[in-house]
């Protein structure tokens, strides 16, 4: 099949790539001119765990390819994939802008019958903008073309987005008419042959429950995050509790990790989202408002610890902090709590050296302008002269570090860990005042 993806983000690049890799031939489009030259130049303008490879496989074969152009994109495939950003308006909902210009873009320039999928993250009621506006275009241009719309959410997780997406859990289409069911689902058998994945809905319902899953793994880890605060006043082991619970087929093992506070490009804005879909239709979301309230706490948690073992002041101090991306085998930094608790340690007067595997140079890019925040080029060298090592991002490498040279380099032997890395007894045991999130 002939596919354009429009939007060559996380979500676009990846749903291009891996559509490609069945034998599609796929044009991605951006409105980016350096993502799309750096793609043409063969690079990625991201950091994905073996899409770079995949890319240049595919371009090599001549089934991917990149474009700036609008009209040869709209020309190009029968079926238009929307994956542009989504990004929260100023009152919490999903502004819709990007998705709007993607569908006029279409309809401007479509001379033959379209099937429009949105793969972006959409309120509910999206798709029947997108064909709103796509009807108004066509109107205005005074032509009669049919075309589909289909809610198709992604529900890739970076850092292992490739996997996800060749062997998805399900694949939800919320689609009206039966000519794009059919198509669709040719599209996407060779992603489940071993049984159906797919879940055909009407497409309010498949829009929201790209919302509702997301919405559901925030609160997991906001509801074990006030677990585990409440677990450290008690005197429990959160970790204990995680297993005793997790054991019950009803909860699960899954997602019931309490750390310092939800990151990413999605659950923050998502949750806003629909609380905001919540307040449109009249009802109040108080499990959501809760979730968010909760998190944003729990990314100062670090910091309230350090406050407590340091002073309010803390001016002279510098501290090291592995870690800078909102989640390990990713470089994305959009709302991480690394940032907040840069931003609190500086502010107090702190200086931070950084170290992140893969993120350092995205982290320059949205906290380079912190004066009091310099990037370390490995993971002991950041530790020099600190005070405490601060832990934010759980990258396997830091999982059996070298304890003798972190002792040798800190000032103090001092460790928070906002991601429960290590064996508490054994770290005490090591001669480390060694803190960690409900243990
Ligand atoms: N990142 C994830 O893990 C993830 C997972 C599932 C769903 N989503 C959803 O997918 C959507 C995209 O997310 P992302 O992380 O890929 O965003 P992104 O910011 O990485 O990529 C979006 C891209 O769209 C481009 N763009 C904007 N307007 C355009 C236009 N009119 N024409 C062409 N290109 C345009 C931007 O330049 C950008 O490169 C969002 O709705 C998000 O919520 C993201």
């Amino acid at each position: 099949m002939k596919i354009t993806v429009v939007g060559s983000g996380y979500v676009g690049l990846v749903t291009g790539t891996c559509l490609a890799e069945m034998g599609n031939h796929v044009l991605c489009l951006d409105v980016d001119p350096v993502k799309i030259a750096t793609l043409q130049q063969g690079g990625i303008p991201i950091y994905e765990p073996g899409l770079e490879d995949m890319v240049k496989r595919n371009a090599a074969a001549g089934r991917l390819s990149f474009t700036t152009d609008v009209a040869e994109s709209v020309a190009f495939g029968e079926i238009q994939f929307i994956a542009v950003g989504t990004p929260p308006d100023e009152d919490g909902s999903a502004d819709l802008q990007y998705v709007l210009a993607a569908a006029r873009n279409i309809a401007l320039h479509m001379s033959e019958p379209k099937v429009v999928v949105d793969k972006s993250t959409v309120p509910v009621g999206t798709a029947d903008k997108v064909k709103a506006q796509m009807a108004a275009t066509l109107a205005e241009r005074g032509v009669d073309i049919a075309f589909s719309v289909v809610s198709n959410p992604e529900f890739l997780k970076e850092g292992a987005a490739i996997d996800d997406f060749m062997r998805p859990d399900r694949i939800v289409l919320g689609v009206e008419d039966e000519r794009a069911i059919e198509l669709m689902r040719r599209l996407y058998a060779p992603f489940h042959r071993n049984h159906d994945r797919i879940l055909v809905m009407d497409v309010r319902s498949a829009e929201l429950t790209k919302y509702a899953a997301n919405a559901m793994l925030a609160t997991r880890i906001s509801f074990m995050n006030e677990l585990a605060n409440l677990a450290e006043s008690l005197g429990a082991d959160i970790e204990q509790v995680r297993l005793g619970m997790g054991s019950d087929p009803r909860i699960g093992y899954h997602f019931l990790y309490p750390g310092a506070g939800y990151g990413g490009s999605c659950f923050p804005k998502d949750v806003k989202a629909l609380v905001a879909s919540g307040r449109e239709q009249g009802h109040a979301m108080r499990v959501l408002n809760a979730v968010e309230e909760a998190n944003e706490a729990q990314k100062r948690r670090l910091v309230d610890k350090l406050v407590k073992r340091f002073g309010e002041d803390l001016g002279g101090r510098h501290f090291a902090l592995w870690g800078l991306a909102f989640k390990p085998n990713t470089d994305d930094m959009r709302e991480a709590s690394s940032r907040v608790i840069v931003a609190e340690l500086t502010r107090r007067g702190a200086t931070v050296a950084a170290f992140d595997p893969v993120a350092a140079v995205e982290a320059q890019r949205v906290m380079g302008d912190n004066p009091s925040l310099s990037f370390a080029p490995d993971m002991i060298s950041a530790l020099h002269g600190a005070d405490a090592l601060l832990i934010v991002t759980e990258w396997k490498m830091f999982r059996t570090p070298d304890f003798d040279a972190i002792k040798a380099s800190l000032k103090q032997p001092v460790i928070l860990d906002g991601r429960n890395m290590y064996d508490p007894a054994w770290l005490r045991e090591l001669g480390f005042d060694y803190q960690a999130i409900g243990r």
